[in-house]
């Protein structure tokens, strides 16, 4: 349905590859892609189709999520917005785009078909906006970052660290959990994750810059809290355990370690935060097993306690990923190097007593 110097359908291509021409006029940000129909712009004809950057953006987003609301939701729009741009784009096209079966939606056959130059439009204009960071250099550079809700803990301190060696620079930080980082590489849709279990099976340079030991928590009054020697991994087994949800790092870790060990845990209720996990060791509801970088408080404090079981910590690690093969603009290539070289640690290694350096 397009043409590369010349079509049938009268879709244009800008490139000589698959990317249809849009007729665009750019309000004024590249890297929000804020775009609108430019009235300057001479009519091509009759036989060329008006789609707009705007509507393919907004129709990307519909068939990757199957749903209004959520493509919605996603670009910050209402859902009446969202259909009415849909609309005009099938009257342009003059075909569906979608059909509704029973609740669901689904892509016709013209809907794949632009679902496929869609993203790949999404990607040059990706391509674009990094080369136009690039030209700008780190000092004015713009960073976005994904990464675990886990990592959040140190990753805000990290990004001040940088920020005051690189002033100029900014950043956009998206803390999320690791269904979302996953879905974040695959897309090419941001410029670092952070994370503790890169996945396998995506192209990825998965580089370590920082360890991650997870430990088993308790409230201080706990009977097991300063025992006289390491307490061993059966008697852990008649404890109850608060734990993070299937899809976390942490989870992961956490049963990949006792199921080594042929350990059953009694997991009772599950909690897809930290903070909740914490709170609940503290309110007596069962033990909890989290990374060490998120009891800084709690341990200064005193109103959690690290329990010294035999084969703890799980020693795991924070690892920098991106797609293998990305452009990295230079303040991404900046970022990740503050990450590898030693500077960053101190502003991310909490103080955990009887752990050593963590
Ligand atoms: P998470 O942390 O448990 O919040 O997903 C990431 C990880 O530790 O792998």
């Amino acid at each position: 349905m397009h043409e590369g110097g010349g079509s049938e359908s009268g879709v244009r291509t800008m490139y000589n590859d698959d990317s249809p021409l849009i007729r665009l006029g750019i309000e004024n940000c590249l890297c929000c892609w804020r775009l609108q129909d430019a009235q300057s712009i001479p009519d091509p004809g009759p036989s060329h189709v008006h789609v707009t950057l705007r509507q393919l953006t907004l129709f990307e987003s519909v068939a990757r999520h199957l749903s209004f609301t959520r493509a919605a939701q996603e670009l910050h729009l209402s859902q009446p917005a969202v259909s009415m741009q849909i609309r005009q784009l099938e009257e342009a096209i003059g075909l569906p785009l979608f059909e509704k079966l029973g609740k669901r939606i689904h892509l016709t056959e013209a809907g794949q078909e632009m679902f496929h130059y869609s993203q790949s439009v999404n990607r040059q204009l990706r391509e674009a906006e990094e080369v136009m960071a690039a030209l700008k250099g780190v000092q004015r550079g713009h960073l976005r970052i994904s990464v675990a809700t886990t990592a959040n803990y140190f990753a805000t301190r990290l990004l001040a660290a940088f920020a005051r060696e690189y002033e100029g620079t900014s950043f956009a930080l998206e803390v999320t959990n690791r269904k979302t980082l996953l879905q974040r590489l695959s897309d090419n849709d941001t410029d670092l994750v952070i994370m503790g279990k890169p996945p396998e099976g995506l192209d990825l340079l998965a580089e370590a810059f920082m360890e991650n030991p997870l430990v088993v928590i308790a409230p201080p009054g706990h009977p097991l809290a300063d025992p006289p020697e390491p307490i061993p991994l059966s008697r852990i087994q008649d404890e109850t355990f608060v734990v993070r949800e299937m899809d976390s790092g942490t989870r992961i870790a956490m049963e990949r370690f006792f199921t080594a060990r042929g350990v059953r845990l009694k997991a009772g209720m599950e909690m897809t935060s930290n903070e909740a996990i914490k709170q609940a060791v503290e309110a007596g509801l069962g033990l909890g097993i989290v990374s060490v970088h998120t009891l800084e408080l709690e341990l200064e404090t005193g109103r959690l306690a690290i329990l010294a079981v035999e084969d703890f910590p799980i020693l795991r690690h924070w690892y920098v990923v991106h797609r293998r093969g990305k452009r990295l603009s230079p303040v991404a290539l900046a970022f990740r190097g503050f990450l590898l070289g030693a500077q960053s640690h101190s502003f991310a290694r909490p103080v955990a007593k009887g752990l050593g350096p963590v």
